[in-house]
């Protein structure tokens, strides 16, 4: 058990050699802001970090403005169709001595009536620490910089508790935070509303593009032991 950011960090397997609050970035003097997701059910705590190796769903889902929201029944509503996010993102599993760690390099472009709007771009490294911790350290050209905080806390089979704090230079005021914290707890949202709608498919048909898919789950079996609890599989869905 370990205290950082706040947050007392917890690992029950007795067998880890790592410690999670060493491999985090320093937020000492920075203000913080905190935003707590409900608890999302029907999901497997390893969805959530299989989203920064799912490349291909990035258009799709977070390419709609956030001015649309998350409700997915709106956000590819044709009243907010003037503005789009552009991401190019890569995944890495990082190598040893930080086997238990994973990068994401996140480039995020924004387009308005189809032309490119510089003042939001954004350069965002994400840093998964372990299964449940993530860091996402942003750079913004003139907004300053700062890192988001992402736990993730198994209440139960298939019900996760997700919590989101950002950590911002004092000097910048504090609506800039809270706003980018919004944007990326909508972006969250949106991906909640499709693991809650989803089944989980150990043995996915998969195609090249969705290589990263099963590159992640080969990374991640590292925190799953023997008698690691195993999700009930949907039979036949696949079979014609
Ligand atoms: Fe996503």
């Amino acid at each position: 058990m370990r205290t950082a950011h706040t947050s007392v960090l917890t690992w029950l397997l007795a067998a880890a050699s790592w410690a999670a609050a060493s491999s985090a970035p320093s937020t000492a003097g920075a203000s913080e802001e905190k935003m707590e997701n409900a608890p999302t059910s029907h999901m497997l705590e390893k969805e959530i970090p299989e989203n920064a190796a799912d490349t291909a769903h990035l258009a799709f889902l977070h390419g709609p403005a956030i001015l649309s929201g998350s409700d997915l029944r709106y956000t590819k509503s044709r009243l907010w169709d003037f503005m789009k996010h552009v991401w190019k993102a890569e995944w890495q599993p990082e190598p040893e001595p930080h086997g238990h760690c994973s990068h994401m390099q996140l480039q995020h472009t924004a387009t308005i009536f189809g032309r490119r709007f510089p003042l939001l771009d954004l350069s965002v490294s994400a840093r998964q620490v372990g299964p449940g911790l993530v860091f996402l350290i942003f750079k913004h050209a003139f907004l300053g910089h700062g890192i988001i905080l992402q736990t993730v806390t198994p209440l139960e089979p298939l019900l996760q508790n997700v919590v989101h704090k950002i950590y911002y230079q004092k000097n910048v005021p504090a609506i800039i935070p809270k706003f980018i914290l919004r944007a990326e707890c909508i972006q969250f949202e949106r991906d909640v509303t499709i693991w809650n709608n989803k089944q989980y498919l150990p043995r996915p048909l998969l195609v090249c593009e969705d290589a990263g898919i099963q590159k992640h789950r080969r990374w991640f079996a590292q925190f799953y032991s023997e008698r690691s609890t195993r999700p009930s599989v949907p039979k036949g869905d696949l079979d014609w």
